[in-house]
């Protein structure tokens, strides 16, 4: 019985010592004994699926543990040490950030599974210019952005570009973690090599087919005036390499002809499940409904989400389709896909949950479904649909509904910040932009052809 004992690692130890203290107090005892029973019929969905997933993490577990190579002295240490309370683990995980995306919310989601408490570094707008070039949003409006996640427990600001132990052990950090693509700093050293040498970086899976690189093509794309108005939505979205072709002159294009080939973000039901909130109303909270585009996520959305999470207690966000957003934005809008808009919105601490695909009309039927107290209208979306009023086809106002049950309610948008004023940021500088651009795309074209250590997504 020792010997079995001793070949069991720590989390199957501790999951027999939670075992035994379930049994040894009846209360629990009996409560397991209800959750066996029940578990195919819980009238509670969300419940059910969070319990299915949980007991499928323990079967692997379990099964990963039975007939494994273990070093028995370890393996006593460790018990023993299960005896002591255990000291949180804390991560550093830093980057740019700019114009945050459903790559970056991964990157943070996967960091914050390899310790206990994620603190985030935000690189300052000095070291990110002398490294990499000019970023579009500055870095309170990027800190806005890391600090409204869901995952992130402390932000630091303006961070240095290149980390170093002395800083970690400063913020008194265990490990800091970073993907599987790894930076070198302007002196063409790799910026976590003195991290890695101390034993203290983590590697996590790089996200595929998004990159702020890839974001700032699409919006180069507002930039060529002949492009602008008559951008054929239908092919959206389009590749980087194909967005390359269109946004750069001849003599830019022979620097692009070996142009990355990149897919879009991949939405599994698996990361969307990695997302989620598993989150329902209680029956006693008010609900509240806002709806958008949600294009390029901006410190503007994320003091408006939180706005409208005042309101209530349980913030449902509509995102519309990209067929909508095209139909009152015009133009190359969106410019993120709704997948990708769908994952930014579920990685905030302010959103509850999402409807994918929200309709523009405010129906009684999603009304009453939701079982909503107030619809939000942000003045600014009302103003931007008047603005382009020959592409209202269907609707005239697409908040009658909850204006006729009197659950209607504006709140206003101070933040003048859009797709246009990124453009327009991005035209100050275009050709700092279009030279960074090629750098990075050719940086991600080798690193997509590199063969890489495989490494699971966590
Ligand atoms: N990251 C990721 N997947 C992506 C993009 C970024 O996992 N698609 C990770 C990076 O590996 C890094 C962190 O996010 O650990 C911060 O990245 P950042 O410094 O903002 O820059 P880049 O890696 O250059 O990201 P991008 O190409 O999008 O600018």
């Amino acid at each position: 019985m020792e010997s079995l004992l001793r070949s069991l690692d720590e989390k199957k130890l501790k999951n027999l010592l939670i075992y035994n203290k379930v049994n040894s107090c009846p209360e629990m005892k009996s409560l397991a004994e209800d959750l066996f029973s029940l578990q195919m019929e819980f009238s509670d969905k969300i419940l059910a699926m969070k319990i299915s997933k949980l007991n499928s993490e323990i079967d692997c577990e379990f099964d990963s543990l039975v007939g494994g190579d273990v070093k028995t002295n370890e393996l006593i240490k460790n018990y023993n040490l299960l005896k002591e309370p255990k000291k949180p683990v804390r991560i550093y995980m830093d980057g740019v950030f700019d114009i945050i995306h459903s790559g970056h919310f991964n990157a943070i989601r996967q960091s914050k599974k390899l310790g206990d408490i994620l603190v985030v570094g935000v690189n300052s707008d000095e070291e990110v210019e002398k490294s990499k070039g000019p970023t579009l949003m500055n870095g309170k409006e990027r800190v806005a952005l890391a600090r409204a996640c869901k995952w992130v427990d402390e932000v630091i600001e303006d961070t240095p570009y290149t980390p170093t132990v002395e800083l970690l052990d400063k913020l008194n950090i265990d490990y800091c973690a970073h993907g599987d693509d790894m930076p070198t700093n302007s002196q063409g050293i790799g910026c976590y090599d003195e991290i890695k040498k101390a034993g203290r970086l983590k590697i996590f899976k790089r996200t595929e087919g998004i990159s702020t690189t890839e974001i700032i093509g699409r919006l180069l794309m507002f930039t060529k005036e002949s492009d602008r108005n008559n951008h054929n939505f239908e092919n959206l979205p389009k590749t980087s390499s194909e967005f390359v072709k269109e946004i750069i002159t001849d003599a830019e294009s022979q620097d692009f002809n070996k142009g990355p080939v990149m897919s879009s973000f991949l939405s599994t039901g698996w990361r969307m499940i990695e997302f989620c909130n598993y989150k329902t109303p209680k029956p006693e909270d008010k609900i509240v409904y806002l709806d958008g585009a949600f294009d390029i996520l901006h410190i503007g959305h994320i003091e408006m989400l939180k706005k409208a999470k005042e309101y209530g207690d349980f913030l449902y966000v509509g995102i519309h389709d990209d067929q909508v957003v095209h139909s009152y934005l015009g133009k190359n809008c969106p410019i993120l896909n709704l997948q990708e808009r769908v994952f930014n919105l579920l990685a905030l601490k302010d959103v509850d949950d999402v409807v994918i695909g929200a309709p523009l009309k405010i129906t009684e039927d999603l009304i009453r479904s939701l079982k909503i107290n107030i619809v939000l209208c942000v003045k600014k979306t009302h103003h931007q649909i008047q603005k382009n009023p020959e592409k209202i086809l269907v609707y005239d106002d697409p908040y009658e509904v909850p204006k006729s049950l009197g659950i209607y309610q504006e709140i206003n948008y101070e933040f003048d910040l859009n797709n246009e004023i990124l453009v327009q940021r991005i035209l100050q500088k275009r050709k700092e932009y279009v030279k960074k651009y090629i750098n990075k795309s050719q940086k991600e074209e080798i690193y997509y052809k590199k063969e890489k250590a495989y490494i699971e997504e966590i």
